[in-house]
């Protein structure tokens, strides 16, 4: 039976049924089992007032919540259904390219986001795979990736965040690398999208600060690079090269980045495209503490008061990306 309840009387253990559209809740199925609290906060952040119970399914809506125990997450299990629906959306080219690129962006920050909530070896091996796909896509389906690489309307996080590098950083590396062989694209779009994975072990209320960090919680933001490639280190689904995408992306070609002040050459070309493609979206992304700009006004900015930062061929190449 069916029963309309308000969200403060829903409780693990409830089956409920979601509006079928996606963009109406934050869940990539539209009915299942809640199996933690944080899934009804999630429900109740998102502004649902009320769901549909299945009280056949799951739980009554007079169900005392003292009965229910909340199982151990399944992390694979999870990760299974993320990529199985972002497979979807990549196969899929019945749908027109905007809905498609939305979607694919949409999916890959859902991937993103169950990665990070834990990067094991394992997981970030399955990831490679999972990006696979949409490495395949920027180099084949330029309908597509042109909208994919228009997005920039969302609020930031650093799921959103390493969604938009990595698309970026995979088209630039395109243009840079596509007479050379030599290179594993697939690698290397694990490297851009795994940019920022040291974040993990970074204080959230550093990472969200709105306004400047001080001078001993940017020394501890500066120890990301490190970390990520640390996480890296244990698997092998990722390149040596690749790898240190994670490690010198806030390198500067002036030889005034981090960690360890490399210049020019020094730095490697993967890192070099990935820290171009990091500065523009850090630039066109809304953030409380500064307004948001366009690409037009981020790439000039780039150019007028950061060239220095960039080799200039890549950054060259990555404003012909937009013309
Ligand atoms: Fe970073």
């Amino acid at each position: 039976m069916i029963k309309t309840i308000k969200i403060t009387e829903l409780k693990v253990g409830m089956y409920i049924n979601l509006p079928t559209s996606w963009r109406a809740h934050p869940f990539l199925r539209n009915s299942f089992t809640i199996t933690s609290n944080k899934q009804i906060q999630k429900l109740a952040d998102y502004g649902i007032k009320e769901v549909n119970i299945d009280e056949i399914k799951g739980l009554p809506s007079n169900a005392s919540i003292k009965e229910v125990e909340e199982p151990e997450k399944d992390f694979s299990q999870d990760y299974k259904v993320v990529a199985e629906k972002l497979h979807e959306v990549l196969t899929d080219k019945k749908i027109e390219p905007a809905k498609r690129a939305e979607a694919i962006h949409l999916r890959t920050a859902d991937m993103m986001k169950n990665l990070w909530e834990n990067p094991s070896p394992e997981k970030i091996g399955q990831f490679k795979k999972s990006v696979v796909g949409i490495v395949d896509l920027v180099l084949s389906e330029d309908a597509t990736n042109s909208y994919l690489l228009n997005i920039t309307s969302y609020d930031y996080d650093t799921y959103i965040h390493s969604v938009n590098v990595g698309v970026l950083a995979i088209s630039l590396a395109k243009v840079i690398l596509k007479k050379e062989n030599k290179h594993d694209m697939n690698a290397l779009g694990a490297g851009f999208f795994l940019h920022d994975l040291g974040k993990i072990h970074i204080d959230e209320a550093i990472i969200n600060k709105p306004g400047k960090l001080t001078d001993e919680e940017m020394a501890i933001m500066r120890r990301h690079p490190g970390m990520g490639f640390n996480l890296l280190l244990e698997t092998k689904q990722i390149s040596e090269e690749s790898k240190l995408i994670v490690l010198q992306h806030h390198e500067r070609y002036n030889g005034l980045g981090y960690p360890k002040k490399l210049r020019g050459e020094e730095i490697h070309i993967y890192a070099r495209i990935c820290s171009v493609a990091d500065v523009f979206d850090a630039l066109v992304s809304k953030r409380p503490y500064k307004s948001q700009l366009n690409h037009f006004e981020a790439l000039r900015l780039m150019k007028n008061e950061m060239i220095e930062h960039f080799h200039k061929d890549v950054f060259e190449k990555f404003v012909m990306l937009f013309k």
